[in-house]
């Protein structure tokens, strides 16, 4: 039995306490939270994603339940980098743990402006850039769905930018690596996977889609084993090259080890926040007893284990 396993990681040049986060779009800026546990506690909080300018989202209905998860369209409701930089900023200071911006831009240049606006605020300690977000029809997913415009994406924001560049990419696509490689081969120093699905769910007693986009994206558990099988082919391909951070479908540890088995460095909690809040804190409580358990000393010695284990022995 393992005594004092070490939990903390170092993944491009930062160190984080944990290797559990909570995903974008499921924790707000990382405020509402703190009435109900120490924020601090978490390796890092994603925020939801920050466009230039504010942006009312979506009309509703922008969320609907589905057998094992949520489909939702909220369109990148924010209040604009400057109103967050203003007035929820000076709040994030307070918190100890890191944050890194989930950033959106309908262009090239705003993805730039967006991170460039964010350089001097040392709470955000790296950007993950939107390029999969399903619901909005300018920006995000265009450049998720096109490997050239992706890389330029890529390469024209990390020359501007000082702090780390994660890119999280979209599952709607047929081979999820060639983006990957994109990303590596633009300068990404991080890899994000995976945004939610594109879904629908139409309620036959109204007789019409039950969102007003008709279409969104789908997370929760039902897309657990689709992120634990992108995550593994990606690692399997450039595994050595960046981390990966993964999401999708996390509610316990057995699900977060699930992830990093398969090639993780770290992991996002998401659609659990909204089921069951202390979620993360269960997953970094979980991760620690099971490496005690297995008499493994440091977190990193998970990473992709699944891979070097003989299945056929
Ligand atoms: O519609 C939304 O705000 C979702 C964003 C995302 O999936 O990245």
């Amino acid at each position: 039995m393992q005594a004092n396993p070490t939990l903390s990681i170092t993944l491009f040049g930062i160190t984080f306490k944990n290797p559990v986060w909570v995903a974008s779009g499921t924790f707000g800026y990382g405020l509402e939270a703190r009435e109900i546990y120490d924020v601090s506690k978490l390796g890092a909080v994603v925020t939801k994603g920050i466009s230039l300018r504010p942006r009312l989202g979506n009309e509703p209905p922008r969320i609907v339940e589905t057998p094992c998860g949520m489909l939702n369209s909220i369109g990148l409701q924010n209040p604009g980098v400057e109103k967050f930089l203003k007035e929820l900023y000076p709040e994030i200071e307070k918190i100890d743990t890191h944050f890194i911006a989930n950033v959106f831009g309908e262009t090239e240049e705003e993805y730039v402006e967006v991170c460039l606006a964010l350089e001097d605020a040392p709470k955000i300690v790296a950007y993950e850039l939107n390029v999969s977000c399903p619901n909005v029809k300018k920006g995000g997913i265009v450049f998720g769905h096109d490997p050239a415009v992706l890389g330029n994406l890529v390469e024209n924001t990390k020359k501007r930018i000082k702090k780390p560049l994660l890119v999280k990419l979209s599952p709607n696509v047929t081979d999820v690596t060639e983006f990957a490689k994109v990303c590596i081969d633009s300068g990404a120093d991080g890899l994000v996977l995976i945004n939610t699905l594109l879904g629908m769910r139409i309620n036959i007693y109204k007789e019409r889609p039950e969102l007003s986009t008709k279409t969104g994206g789908l997370s929760g558990p039902a897309i657990l084993p689709i992120a634990v099988r992108m995550i593994w082919q990606t690692y399997e391909r450039y595994g050595s090259a960046v981390p990966i951070i993964g999401v999708g479908g996390i509610t316990t540890h057995e699900d977060a080890l699930e992830h990093i088995y398969a090639g993780a460095s770290a992991v996002q909690v998401g659609t659990a926040n909204f089921y069951d809040p202390l979620s993360p804190l269960k997953v970094i409580e979980g991760i620690g007893s099971f490496m005690k358990e297995k008499n493994i000393e440091k977190f990193t010695q998970l990473v992709g284990r699944a891979h070097r284990l003989d299945i056929k022995g």
